[in-house]
């Protein structure tokens, strides 16, 4: 390195470290006994609206939000960026968080719809530790986010009673949107949030819509939802061909999911989405478990990787994948491995653990599968549904003298009844064990086929 660089190289040193630790200072503070006139930069002179500190904070900056309770529906005017680093909301004392309520809100976001939380076309921001409520409207979101771009992440949310959502919009937790096909909406996070207690309706209470890649949603817990609790979709007609794909749909628990027009409402749903790992979840006392699906006509989900769930004790199948119907889309190229199904089709719909229509080159593998009384394992659609592949799993009989004979799979046109038939008749699941409910803990089959993992964007793990 000759002198000229060695100066180069320094002063480039100098500039990232006095910019990045410049920035890291600044610090804000709003409180519920503040003064959108202060200065906003220390305790006693915070100001009084999180709505200011949304208007003023700069790149790099944290904004920390004193208890109480803001009535405040708030538009996100600031943004971070790769240099001085994410601006981030947060509350000053973790343990006692701030409250944003919605309670009498009228003040509707630029789009038009009503938010706790809205942001659009932004990037680089955080938003963490804050219980949002009391949203009331027709379509209202606790957080929304719409456009393009990168780097934004929700931690440790309460977000509840986002009520009053009907056939026309939906009272949701969280909506993320972006039909811009130019400029994705890239690298988001959604991690340890607890989401509860709203009226998503015809919509759903988690939902990744439109052009939106790389994304993380981790660790979250959603229940008690009159509609599907997270949802990754593609395809929709106003939204524009590009969808939610490549991302991590990982460590959600998720109950209590009822729809509340049609009983159908699965915990966690891909409608057009493709490429997404949907891994290691559990959703259980819900209308369905899993469904991978494509409900716009001609759109196509694939490469989906659904494994490792724990789906039990929902009212209709625990695992779900195809286009519904003919008006449908499809479902191809994905693989359902080592996911434990368990007491599904609690209403006895006589459907059993898993279901499938409108569905090509899909690999179901090493599942363990427990049904219910009535022994159902899967009903495979005549018309779209036998063109996929089962092999390997393992069956626990239910009864007590239950044997490889008691099970039941319906496929296509036909039904039959014991393992061994099914096996004879479709050349499917020749290597299939049989074990005994008795024997207590599930035994895992091993991995058997290395798992397509896509490679994502995986955030450092950060301790706020
Ligand atoms: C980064 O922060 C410094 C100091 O506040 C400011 O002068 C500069 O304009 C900022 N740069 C960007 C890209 O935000
Ligand atoms: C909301 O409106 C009701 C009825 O007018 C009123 O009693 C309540 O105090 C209002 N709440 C807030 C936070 O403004
Ligand atoms: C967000 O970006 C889209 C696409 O460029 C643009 O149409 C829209 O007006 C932008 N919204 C705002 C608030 O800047
Ligand atoms: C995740 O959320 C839970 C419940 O709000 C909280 O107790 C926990 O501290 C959070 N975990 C992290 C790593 O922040
Ligand atoms: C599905 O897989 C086949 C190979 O099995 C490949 O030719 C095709 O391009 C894939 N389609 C999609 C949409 O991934
Ligand atoms: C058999 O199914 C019933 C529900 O139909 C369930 O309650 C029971 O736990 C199952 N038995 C075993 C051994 O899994
Ligand atoms: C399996 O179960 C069937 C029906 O319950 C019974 O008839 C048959 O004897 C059993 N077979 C064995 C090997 O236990
Ligand atoms: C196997 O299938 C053939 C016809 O495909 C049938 O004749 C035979 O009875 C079947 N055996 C069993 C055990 O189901």
């Amino acid at each position: 390195m000759n002198m000229n660089s060695k100066v180069l190289v320094y002063i480039w040193v100098y500039i990232i470290f006095h910019y990045a630790l410049a920035d890291e200072n600044q610090l804000y503070y709003v409180m519920s006994s503040g003064n959108d006139d202060n200065s906003g930069t220390t305790q006693t002179n915070a100001w009084r609206t999180i709505q200011k500190a949304a208007s003023k904070a700069i790149a790099g900056s944290t904004v920390y939000i004193g208890p109480g309770t803001y009535y405040e529906t708030i538009t996100i005017l600031v943004q971070g960026n790769l240099f001085n680093g994410s601006i981030t909301f947060t509350s000053l004392m973790p343990d006692n968080p701030a409250i944003i309520s919605g309670e009498n809100a009228t003040v509707a976001s630029p789009d038009g719809t009503l938010n706790l939380i809205y942001i659009e076309n932004k990037s680089y921001l955080n938003i963490i530790n804050l219980e949002l409520a009391n949203l009331k409207g027709s379509e209202c979101s606790g957080v929304r986010i719409v456009g393009g771009g990168t780097r934004i992440e929700l931690r440790n949310l309460h977000i509840h009673d986002i009520l009053g959502g009907g056939k026309t919009g939906g009272a949701m937790a969280i909506t993320v949107y972006n039909k811009n096909q130019e400029t994705s909406l890239s690298k988001l996070i959604i991690d340890n949030c607890t989401l509860y207690d709203c009226e998503p309706a015809w919509s759903e209470a988690l939902t990744l819509n439109g052009n939106i890649e790389l994304f993380q949603v981790t660790n979250n817990r959603v229940y008690n939802m009159n509609n599907i609790g997270i949802d990754f979709i593609g395809g929709e007609s106003n939204m524009g061909a590009l969808g939610a794909r490549s991302g991590q749909c990982y460590y959600n628990t998720v109950w209590n999911i009822h729809s509340s027009y049609d009983s159908s409402a699965a915990g966690i749903y891909v409608d057009g989405g493709s490429d997404i790992n949907i891994g290691k979840n559990e959703v259980y006392n819900s209308d369905a478990g899993i469904e991978i699906g494509a409900e716009n006509q001609g759109r196509i989900a694939s490469g989906m990787v659904v494994h490792e769930n724990y789906i039990h004790d929902n009212d209709k199948a625990g695992l779900l994948f195809g286009g519904y119907d003919f008006e449908r889309g499809r479902v191809i190229n994905s693989t359902f491995q080592n996911n434990r199904l368990e007491n599904n089709d609690v209403k006895h719909t006589e459907a059993g653990e898993i279901v499938v229509s409108f569905a090509s080159n899909n690999f179901v593998y090493s599942n363990a599968i427990k049904p219910n009384i009535k022994n159902i394992i899967l009903t495979v659609d005549q018309i779209g549904g036998l063109d996929n592949v089962f092999n390997r799993q393992s069956y626990y009989p239910n009864g007590s003298n239950a044997n490889e004979s008691n099970l039941i799979f319906n496929w296509g046109n036909q039904q039959y009844r014991g393992l061994s038939a099914f096996q004879n008749a479709t050349q499917q699941e020749l290597q299939a064990s049989v074990l005994s409910s008795k024997a207590g803990l599930i035994r895992y089959p091993s991995m058997l086929c290395i798992l397509p993992l896509i490679i994502t964007f995986i955030a450092s793990a950060k301790a706020y």
